[in-house]
């Protein structure tokens, strides 16, 4: 077991952890901006919940280590994509891209990576989009710009995410490969409900 936490000692480590919970607050008050205009052109809210979590300390330092690299706020910053997180859970599977869409329009905002994990998904059924995205955050002593890692999905893929998390969770085995069939089954039979939904969702608003 590493000595956890070094990074945590180091001088300037709550400025350096100032950053990433502004740049949280400036993305997070950019989605509900974008919520709430969505809401009145069209009458319609495309997000269910918004979660957000700063990287504790420790797991800053875990990650470096297991990265191979320097523990160190300039190595932290340099390395470590998803300090600052934002999870936007949306009502169907368009709202995401709008969302993202949106987003990566607004022209503070630059686009580190994007992975879609939706037209893509992960070998164990995992559906997302992952943007990382760089916000500049004014602080004391200048404008900064801040990496915030920000995952959007719809409620049926956070479901299964927070199923699939909890039953792995502090597994020190890897589970028998029949679970994991199911798993990835149980997966694929929520992205068929959100399918049917958004071509519910469709049918009902070409009759207004
Ligand atoms: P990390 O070291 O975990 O940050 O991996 P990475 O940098 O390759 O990023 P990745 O695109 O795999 O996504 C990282 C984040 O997405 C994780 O911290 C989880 O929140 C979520 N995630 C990715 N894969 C899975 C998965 O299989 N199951 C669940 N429940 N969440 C996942
Ligand atoms: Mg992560």
């Amino acid at each position: 077991m590493p000595d956890l936490c070094r990074l945590a000692k180091e001088q300037g480590f709550e400025t350096f952890r100032h950053s990433y919970r502004a740049a949280i607050k400036e993305v997070r008050t950019k989605i509900e901006i974008l919520s709430e205009d969505f809401a009145v052109r069209h009458d319609y809210n495309p997000i269910h919940h918004m979660e957000r979590r700063l990287k504790s300390p420790e797991s800053i330092e875990e990650k470096l280590i297991r990265y191979g690299k320097e523990v160190s706020i300039e190595s932290a910053r340099e390395n470590i994509m998803d300090i600052a997180g934002i999870r936007v859970v949306c009502n169907f599977i368009d709202d995401v891209y709008a969302i993202a869409d949106m987003l990566m329009e607004q022209n503070d905002i630059r686009l580190i990576t994007k992975k879609d994990y939706i037209q893509n998904p992960k070998p164990n059924g995992y559906r997302s989009l992952h943007l990382v995205l760089s916000v500049p955050v004014f602080l004391l002593d200048g404008c900064e710009n801040i990496p915030v890692e920000v995952q959007i999905r719809t409620v049926a893929m956070d479901f299964w995410a927070s199923l699939e998390h909890q039953l792995r969770y502090k597994k020190e085995k890897d589970l028998p490969p029949q679970t994991n069939f199911e798993l990835k089954a149980c997966a694929e039979a929520s992205a068929n409900l959100d399918m049917r939904m958004q071509r519910l969702f469709d049918e009902i608003h070409k009759m207004d």
